[in-house]
């Protein structure tokens, strides 16, 4: 595997999961969902209007988290 090739999943601190690097992402159908970037926001607080990806509603609601 070339470092190109490497994905890394950060945790942002209260805030979303940040992916770097190429992957599939899929709905529950098993559906492509079109990422439209290489590095992609999913949301962990479960609030983001446009899941699975984060909308930055998180930092209006008080999300916190221990990582
Ligand atoms: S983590 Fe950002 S809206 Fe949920």
């Amino acid at each position: 595997m070339s470092h190109e090739d490497e994905v890394t999943i950060t945790a942002y601190p209260d805030g979303p999961l940040l992916v770097r690097g190429r992957v599939d992402l899929l709905g529950d159908d098993g559906t492509p969902v079109e990422q439209r970037r290489r590095t992609v926001a999913l949301c962990r607080c479960g609030l983001s209007t446009i899941k699975p990806f984060c909308d930055g509603t998180h930092k209006a609601a008080g999300f916190r988290t221990d990582v």
